[in-house]
């Protein structure tokens, strides 16, 4: 099953998208900038949907969020939703491994009214994760993992040594058009999500469910797992 149809009249699932978001989900003159400049640079749109940026600032003000970690910032869509959770002293870090994708996310998170909570930080999450472990910075209150796929399970372990009891943690695409089903998957991407939702199973430090997303992107699913005390 596809969210999008094969004709270009939109789907039912893109028509309630659209709904939902006229009520409750209208983007800010720099969100829409944001898409601008993403689409400018010729890039697919791989940033989450309005209705998936306001779900996770609800997510993330029900956590009572002064201190968000997002990996994968791409062109900061995603970053521009989560600040918006932030109180006025709130501290948002965003990891962004390519030096392009970084260049555009910095122009965007500029135009953000809580630009001075947000440490946009170029390099390979894998890499400074370690550092924050090792610099025993306080733990964040919201997590939002959307880097590269293969490593899935290894950054949701570091999420966790960076996290509190109560910390919510959320990963994007863990579903990945249903293609996760596939045992036989080759696409490390695909095997990158399964080995996460694998670890789930029997991981007892989280309490977590996935949640499938239709909407106005591909079908997919976000993993919701929050840290046990
Ligand atoms: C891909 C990555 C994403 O974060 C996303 O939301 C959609 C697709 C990808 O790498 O294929
Ligand atoms: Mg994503």
């Amino acid at each position: 099953m596809n969210a999008t149809n094969e004709s270009s009249e939109p789907s039912l699932f893109q028509k309630v998208d659209h709904y939902i978001a006229q009520l409750v989900a209208p983007e800010t003159e720099p969100m829409q900038a944001a898409t601008q400049r993403i689409l400018a640079q010729g890039w697919g749109d791989q940033s989450i949907s309005p209705v998936q940026g306001k779900m996770l600032e609800v997510m993330a003000r029900a956590c009572h969020t002064k201190r968000i970690l997002e990996l994968g910032t791409f062109g900061a869509y995603s970053t521009l939703w989560l600040a918006q959770a932030l109180p006025e002293n709130g501290y948002l870090l965003t990891i962004e491994s390519s030096t392009q994708h970084a260049l555009v996310a910095k122009q965007t998170i500029e135009t953000s009214p809580k630009a001075s909570c947000i440490d946009l930080r170029v390099g390979r999450a894998m890499d400074i994760l370690h550092e924050l472990i090792q610099q025993h910075v306080e733990p964040f209150d919201f997590i939002f993992i959307d880097a590269d796929k293969p490593p899935y399970k290894e950054y949701m372990e570091l999420a966790i040594r960076l996290s509190r009891p109560g910390t919510l943690i959320v990963c994007d695409n863990v579903i990945r058009g249903g293609k996760i089903l596939d045992p036989h998957a080759t696409d490390e991407k695909v095997l990158g999500v399964q080995r996460l939702n694998t670890f789930l199973q029997t991981c007892t430090t989280v309490t977590a469910t996935i949640l499938q997303t239709i909407g106005s992107k591909e079908y997919d699913g976000m993993v919701l797992a929050v840290v046990n005390e």
